[in-house]
């Protein structure tokens, strides 16, 4: 059966039918995919029951994998519960119990509640995230997505003017010190340098421009600090209004995939303290810098 996507939303979001992921896929398949990842910016396909050699291997079809590692998490690799080329996303320990309320890595982990663009914080951004939903709560714990691309076409042309060419620092410091997380050390927190990405972006194969907005944006190059928080903020109010936004709500085994360079994502509460969510995400590396700067 060959690939067909089903829309989910007026501008973003696709349903995708008759493809196992975890088997290897034809250049057909994989190309149909991608001309859908382009056209809908997010692909929801079920039942898919992923193997983490699976996952990666599905996901290498569409570039290498970016490693997490240490400038994307707080975690020591020998606390790690699962494969060092996937991040683990989940609310869970190496004993598969939810983590403690005041466990650090859960308090990091908060941050994903922030709307956000995977890895804006790398000089080199990613290109897709691929969640899987292993284990997933009775409630709550959706994901969504805004389309950066509506939201671009959205504003008026002096804003348009006006943001063109702007550049914004980003880092985990920032979007963690919205959450006042606090304690990192030096090392952490010299992992964490802040980075330039534009703030507009242009897709490389659909030329559509977008906003690049993310939780992990704490200044604008020449601009005040505290002016160029609240424009990120409103600018982040207009961009994920309802008619951008696709919600995910997750059945086990579903399986997401979305262009980090058209759209933002944020999850919602669980009762995390109780349910498991196991989630795995691997990444796909992006290819360029939206700036020229050192890597
Ligand atoms: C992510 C993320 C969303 C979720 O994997 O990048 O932000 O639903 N997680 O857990
Ligand atoms: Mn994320």
């Amino acid at each position: 059966m060959a690939v067909s996507i089903r829309p989910l939303r007026p501008t973003i979001g696709g349903e995708v039918e008759g493809v196992d992921l975890t088997k290897p896929l034809s250049p057909e398949d994989v190309a149909a995919i991608e001309a859908g990842m382009d056209e809908y910016a997010v692909l929801v396909f079920h039942n898919q029951n992923f193997t983490d050699e699976q996952q990666k291997a599905f996901s290498r079809n569409f570039g290498a994998l970016e490693i997490p590692g240490k400038v994307s998490n707080i975690q020591k690799a020998e606390a790690r519960r699962i494969d060092g080329q996937m991040a683990d996303v989940s609310n869970l320990d190496k004993d598969q119990n939810p983590l403690a309320k005041d466990d650090r890595i859960r308090m990091f982990g908060l941050g994903n509640r922030l709307w956000h663009s995977d890895s804006s914080f790398r000089a080199v951004p990613a290109k897709y995230s691929l969640l899987s939903g292993r284990i997933v709560p009775a409630q709550g714990g959706n994901t969504e997505f805004a389309d950066m691309r509506a939201a671009y076409d959205a504003l008026d042309d002096k804003t348009k003017a006006r943001i063109e060419d702007l550049v914004c620092e980003h880092s985990l410091l920032y979007s963690r010190g919205k959450l006042g997380f606090e304690g990192l050390s030096e090392e952490e927190t010299a992992n964490f340098k802040p980075v330039r990405q534009r703030l507009v972006r242009t897709h490389p194969v659909t030329g559509r421009k977008s906003l690049y907005l993310s939780a992990h944006i704490g200044k604008i190059v020449g601009w005040e600090t505290p002016e160029a928080r609240i424009f990120i903020q409103d600018l982040t109010e207009d961009a994920t209004r309802p008619e951008f936004v696709y919600s995910h709500e997750w059945k086990q085994y579903d399986f997401v995939v979305w262009d980090n360079r058209q759209v933002m994502h944020r999850v919602r509460a669980f009762d995390d303290l109780n349910e498991r969510r196991d989630m795995r995400r691997t990444t796909v590396a992006g290819e360029e810098m939206t700036v020229e700067q050192a890597a």
